[in-house]
């Protein structure tokens, strides 16, 4: 006995047609025109839109940063997610730059295990290089892929904590060419923001907003090249998480005509939200936009929604990272200290629907795309998840596009006690969220609960695909 979801649209990316489809165990068995109802249980998708799950490819869930840890751990991040129909989770894990990768991967497993609710992958963040040329912790990078662990961040921003220098990046690109692996490149460079940093606070400009002012869109658009520039030469296949503005969309697409294997994300944030949110005259509250890159003018809008319209950008993520006023708190007097990050797992389908679809700027299809099968061909997991298909995993969102939903920090499952659209109504919500089968999420019955085991999410291992290039 299966589930059968009938009377619905299936929408993938490559197109929608009303079919039925079945889910048996953990996977899809039948995707087709009246499907027999013999003992199975019938769930009615009359006016739902039958979608893949959404994953989302850029979290980071109990991360520690600036002092304190990102306030969603695996439980309530994954639930966060999957209350919004999002049923898997790319995270990182973070090398500490004395240590090594092994020791990060056994942390995150740890954070993970008997926590994640719905299934979630890793990347590694590669922050600097042991034994003579780099060699002891290259190796460990083959060990990460037989693992599943197939794509390898590096961060040009965040000098002494995260940052790694173009010789050793250009190392771990040359590698992970050599392993078909795909490099994420959080692209700012790190060293100017740091000089403009260090003369804000010496002039006295200390409020959260400053933390955006001085954060260019020029050490974004420069790092942007220089990392896709560095990855040509080596071979390797690169995506820029967090693309955030014109500027830097302008280097990308560049390196993109000139034949680089390269690819970018945009989050949510950049999309709907611009510096003119965060501006003085709201003092304190203007933490809760601090993360990184900051908010952009709002101009930049316009040219990322056509980007994701016209193929450049392939994927929308999060960069979910929580804090909390209180951890916000700690950089009261010193944006320096502000821990960065903000808080959108919950949120990322209902935002891209409501701006993107509702409005025209993007259809089903795209969204379909940007949200779930791009992110699964592109970090080697499409035998499993972001389309519906017999033989891949039941991971189904019975999305309501007529469901209207106001956010709100009081009812959301993020951890965080503000939301970032606090007051805004979408329409376009999950109504049931089923991930490999079991029904986890009904908000037409009980909304925004989870409804699953706490612990039930399994760790993905992926393909070595350098990114569909391959
Ligand atoms: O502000 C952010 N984005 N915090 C998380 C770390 C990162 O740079 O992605
Ligand atoms: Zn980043
Ligand atoms: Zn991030
Ligand atoms: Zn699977």
């Amino acid at each position: 006995m299966g589930t059968l979801i009938k009377n619905g649209t299936v929408v993938n990316a490559d197109g929608s047609a009303k079919l039925d489809v079945l889910i048996d165990g953990e996977k899809i068995a039948a995707v087709g025109l009246g499907l027999s109802e013999d003992g199975h249980e019938v769930v009615d998708a009359t006016g739902l839109l039958v979608m893949p799950g959404g994953i989302d490819v850029h979290t980071h869930l109990d991360m520690p940063f600036g002092g304190t840890t990102s306030a969603d751990d695996y439980t309530s991040g994954t639930q966060a997610a999957a209350i919004g129909g999002t049923t898997t989770v790319i995270d990182f894990a973070l090398q500490n730059q004395a240590s090594t990768l092994k020791d990060a991967l056994a942390t995150w497993l740890k954070k993970s295990d008997g926590k994640a609710c719905v299934d979630f992958s890793l990347h590694m963040a590669v922050t600097n290089l042991h034994g003579k040329d780099g060699e002891e912790t290259l190796a460990e990078m083959e060990e990460m892929v037989r693992f599943g662990i197939t794509s390898f961040k590096l961060f040009m921003a965040y000098p002494n904590v995260l940052m790694i220098n173009d010789e050793l990046m250009f190392r771990v690109m040359q590698k992970a060419a050599a392993l078909n692996s795909l490099c994420l490149i959080h692209a700012e460079n790190g060293s100017a923001i740091d000089v403009v940093v260090s003369q804000m606070i010496a002039e006295g400009k200390t409020e959260p907003h400053y933390h955006a002012l001085s954060r260019s869109p020029k050490a974004e658009a420069e790092a942007t090249h220089r990392s896709i520039a560095l990855a040509d030469m080596a071979g390797a296949a690169v995506y820029i998480v967090h693309l955030s503005n014109e500027d830097a969309l302008a280097a990308f697409k560049f390196m993109q005509g000139r034949g680089a294997k390269c690819l970018a994300e945009t989050c949510i944030q950049y999309l709907v939200l611009s510096i003119e949110d965060q501006m003085p005259g709201r003092s304190w509250d203007e933490a809760k936009f601090v993360f990184t890159p900051p908010l952009r003018e709002k101009r930049n809008q316009a040219p990322l929604w056509e980007a994701l319209a016209d193929n450049t950008l392939a994927v929308v993520s999060t960069d979910h990272c929580p804090f909390t006023m209180e951890q916000k708190a700690l950089g009261k007097g010193d944006f320096r200290k502000i821990p960065n990050g903000g808080p959108g797992i919950e949120n990322r389908l209902q935002i891209l629907w409501h701006f993107g679809v509702n409005t025209g700027r993007i259809t089903p299809e795209k969204f379909v795309e940007l949200a779930a099968t791009a992110p699964a061909k592109i970090f080697g997991m499409e035998a499993h998840k972001g389309v519906i298909r017999v033989g891949v995993d039941g991971d189904i969102l019975l999305w309501d596009p007529k469901a209207e939903y106001t956010i709100s920090a009081k009812t959301q499952r993020m951890a965080t006690d503000y939301s970032m659209f606090e007051g805004w109504t979408v329409k376009g919500n999950a109504a049931k969220v089923f991930s490999r089968g079991e029904l986890v999420v009904d908000n037409t019955t009980r909304p925004g609960e989870f409804l699953g085991a706490t612990g039930r999410g399994r760790f993905v291992r992926r393909e070595a695909n350098a990114g569909g290039f391959a």
